[in-house]
């Protein structure tokens, strides 16, 4: 699985429930990279959606209110209750050495997810399961995600949300920068992908020895094969 976030320069990510930059490129960037997979948050963030749950894309929202109901997704009381959920009756392929790292957007490739999801596909392959926010969500599963799609503006705005600043944090590097471009209000931004050096080295040295990565289970397998890039959430999102 990946995160994908969109980010100011302190690492900011939304205000009042809301986000805080608008950024059209970045919203078909998110649209395009998650389209037909599983898009994974929590219910302050889903409730945030003007158009409900995200279309073309399987919708896994967290809440811990039993009441909580969410037209067009499917509800989890807790991480552990999502990653059950993701990877229920998921045929999962251990990375191997030469799969591991790989990131089809970092070679330049074109993402499958272009091609217009069908209903049988939509969520349905475990290398598409993108984690989307808010700052509760990402912070309880980030360690568990091969990358990071992070929009970077160089702005600075007052907000209340923020995602770990992974250019501080060893576990982390920067792998790509994908492309650049100005908002329309002039912001500067970039759009970067950070990989979970942590992550990947258990599934290298697992591989090495021959040993299944995780515990043996489908949902302690996180994957790390796949690809994607960054967020923002919008009535076209
Ligand atoms: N810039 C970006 O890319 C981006 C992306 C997404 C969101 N955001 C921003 O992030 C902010 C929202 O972040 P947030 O942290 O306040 O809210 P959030 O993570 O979207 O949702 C929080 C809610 O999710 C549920 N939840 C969280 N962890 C859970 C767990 N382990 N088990 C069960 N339920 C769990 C709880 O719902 P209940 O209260 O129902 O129990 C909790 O109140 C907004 O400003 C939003 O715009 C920014």
């Amino acid at each position: 699985m990946n995160a994908i976030v969109s980010v100011t320069r302190d690492w900011g990510i939304g205000r009042n429930g809301g986000l805080v930059v608008r950024n059209r490129a970045d919203m078909r960037f998110f649209r395009e990279t998650t389209m037909g997979g599983t898009v994974v948050c929590g219910r302050t963030t889903f409730e945030s959606f003007p158009g409900g749950a995200l279309k073309g894309r399987r919708n896994v929202v967290l809440s811990r209110n039993p009441t909580f109901m969410a037209q067009g997704a499917e509800v989890v009381a807790s991480v552990d209750d999502a990653l059950r959920t993701i990877y229920e009756n998921e045929a999962f392929e251990e990375p191997t050495e030469a799969s591991v790292g790989t990131c089809f957007r970092c070679a330049g490739q074109s993402t499958p997810e272009l091609e217009a999801p069908t209903e049988a596909s939509v969520g349905t392959s475990t290398h598409d399961v993108w984690i989307i926010g808010g700052e509760s969500v990402y912070r309880a599963l980030l360690d568990k995600c091969a990358r990071a799609f992070v929009t970077y503006h160089d702005t600075s705005v007052p907000v209340d949300a923020y995602f770990p600043n992974l250019d501080i944090d060893d576990a982390w590097e920067l792998e790509d920068v994908l492309g650049s471009g100005t908002t329309e209000q002039g912001i500067a931004y970039e759009f970067r992908v950070y990989r979970n050096l942590r992550l990947l080295g258990e599934v290298l040295s697992a591989a090495r020895l021959g040993k299944p990565f995780g515990d043996g289970t489908s949902a302690a397998r996180t994957d790390v094969v796949e690809t994607g890039t960054a967020t923002g959430e919008s009535g076209d999102a």
